[in-house]
């Protein structure tokens, strides 16, 4: 259908659908898809294998920060499944879990850590022809992508999506646990010092609260259509 190998930047709240909306897109387009967020949830998880958070979990910066260049991130395509793989293991399972997402967003507040994935993530999207969601990507990742969405749906939607994503992937979790780490994860990544989510001026909002997968999706479409 198209192309012109654009750049399309996808960010907004936690559980809010940008991961299914960019691998909708991607695989549409025959573009790269990079969930951005993986990758700081897979520095979280090596910070937890190697004791880098103190008894209180907060995490131990200088250490983290010295430990960066022993970090080494990557996808691979494993049954149509984009798989994280830290230090050449697959570990696309564990940082979905609860353990990691309790941590990650005080790891993604760190400005070292942020330059190093933010360096990598522009290398992955130097030739265009990709589509990447996290919280950054239309203000500090890619500022001159053709198209910035931000998505947003209501905290309930969130909660149950996210609660039904786990629950597919044979993880338990209880719904007042899922509710209350998104809103603690959305005030920390909104209000950070360090490249906070923010809704940027270019970026055209959709609230998917009441939208099927194929709308957003056939949504989106057409403004691309209109972009190429
Ligand atoms: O999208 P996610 O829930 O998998 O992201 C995990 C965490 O990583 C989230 O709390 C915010 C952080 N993150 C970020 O700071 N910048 C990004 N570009 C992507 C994610």
């Amino acid at each position: 259908m198209i192309k012109k190998q654009i750049t399309i930047a996808i960010d907004g709240y936690s559980a809010c659908g940008k991961s299914t909306l960019a691998k909708d897109l991607a695989k549409k387009l025959s573009f790269i898809f990079i969930d951005s967020g993986a990758m700081y949830r897979g520095v979280a998880l090596y910070c937890l294998q190697n004791n880098l958070f103190d008894d209180d979990t907060n995490p131990k910066q200088v250490d983290i920060i010295h430990a960066l260049k022993n970090i080494t991130l990557s996808f691979q395509l494993i049954n149509d499944n984009n798989c994280l793989f830290l230090n050449g293991k697959n570990v696309e399972e564990l940082i979905r879990g609860g353990e990691v997402a309790a941590v990650v967003s005080k790891v993604a507040r760190i400005k070292e850590v942020r330059m190093k994935l933010v360096m990598e993530q522009q290398k992955m999207g130097a030739n265009g022809g990709i589509v990447m969601e996290g919280r950054d990507i239309g203000s500090v990742v890619f500022p001159k992508a053709e198209l910035k969405l931000f998505i947003t749906a209501s905290q309930e939607i969130r909660t149950q999506r996210r609660y039904l994503e786990l629950k597919s992937k044979g993880i338990e979790a209880k719904i007042e646990t899922i509710s209350s780490n998104l809103a603690e994860r959305d005030l920390m990544d909104s209000s950070r010092k360090e490249s906070p989510l923010i809704q940027v001026a270019d970026a055209i909002v959709l609230d998917n609260s009441k939208l099927t997968r194929e709308e957003q999706l056939d949504f989106v479409l057409d403004l691309v259509r209109n972009l190429v």
